[in-house]
């Protein structure tokens, strides 16, 4: 095998793994982190990583390599309009569905290193302060064992804090850890929740939930299936429940089951009314 059919190799395998696909400009990303791997395997080439994948592989190995293959870019309060809408819009509108902020059931389906579920969570605490009702918990997955891992840990550094969060938030949730991180405080790590979900193989998904956010995950993924995981998402929410996407993606011509309603400037999803069975 030659170096050019490896990486073909590995992007099938992927691909078939994750749903993310390599497309042929960035198999060049691909190369790099195949050979972070190497190094970390303490291995010749990644011929040798084709050996073991060949060969079954290890659950570490297989873990692993499904870790180096995902991007994980995501920051605090990600696309400040889209925040400001769920705080003044969405989630008001959400505690009067549901008949009270501790009822509304939210899930953040690629929650990476956590700034999206923790700043959601920091939403929920201020709006629980002003109408003086407890936040509800959110659930939050990833298909990466690392990067939940460093959400688990509510660990962050300086460059993270400084990409998207306000000083006052800093003060009333995080405290130094040592002299370049930060901890986020426990109480806040207790509202998230965090599990290992894969959207394309996990066999059942949850639900029913009010609150899906699902930003900046299917952008890697090939139009089937976007196609794939939408439906599969949309069974697990209920009818009129919210669907959230990131900035830049659209449902348009992914799906007929969600209304779009403009709110703010942000489109926001809304399930259609017809029932359908959990997926
Ligand atoms: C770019 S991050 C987006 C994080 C966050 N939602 C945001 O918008 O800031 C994409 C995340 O999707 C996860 N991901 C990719 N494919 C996935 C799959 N098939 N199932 C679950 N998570 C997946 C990756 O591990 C990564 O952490």
């Amino acid at each position: 095998m030659n170096s050019k059919e490896i990486l073909t190799y590995f992007s099938k395998w992927i691909e078939s793994e994750t749903g993310i696909i390599y497309q042929e400009h960035n198999l060049y990303q691909l190369q790099d982190r195949l050979d972070q791997l190497v190094r970390h395997f303490k291995l010749e080439s990644p011929i040798d990583l084709w050996k073991k994948v060949e060969a079954g592989g290890g659950s570490e190995f297989r873990t692993k390599l499904i870790d180096i293959s995902t991007n994980n870019e995501t920051s605090f309060f990600r696309d400040a309009k889209f925040f400001e809408c769920l705080e003044r819009t969405v989630l008001p509108g959400l505690v009067k569905d549901c008949g009270g902020l501790a009822n509304i059931k939210i899930w953040s389906v690629a929650s990476s290193s956590g700034q999206e579920p923790y700043s959601l969570a920091m939403l929920l605490v201020e709006l629980g302060k002003k109408i003086n009702q407890l936040p509800p918990k959110i659930m939050a997955t990833d298909i990466s064992e690392g990067i939940l891992a460093k959400a688990t840990a509510g660990i962050y550094s300086e460059i993270e804090m400084g990409r998207g969060l306000s000083e006052e938030r800093r003060k009333n949730y995080f405290k130094p850890d040592n002299s370049n991180t930060w901890l986020l405080n426990a109480d806040m790590r207790a509202l998230v929740n965090l599990k290992k979900l894969n959207l394309i193989s996990q066999n059942s998904l949850p639900g029913p939930f009010d609150l899906i956010l699902c930003r900046n995950v299917l952008i890697y993924q090939k139009v089937e299936a976007k196609v794939q995981i939408i439906n599969r998402l949309s069974g697990c929410l209920r009818p009129e429940g919210i669907f959230l996407m990131g900035s830049g993606e659209s449902m348009i011509g992914l799906s007929n089951e969600f209304r779009q309603v403009l709110t703010d400037g942000v489109a926001i999803y809304s399930r259609k009314e017809t029932e359908k069975k959990s997926a």
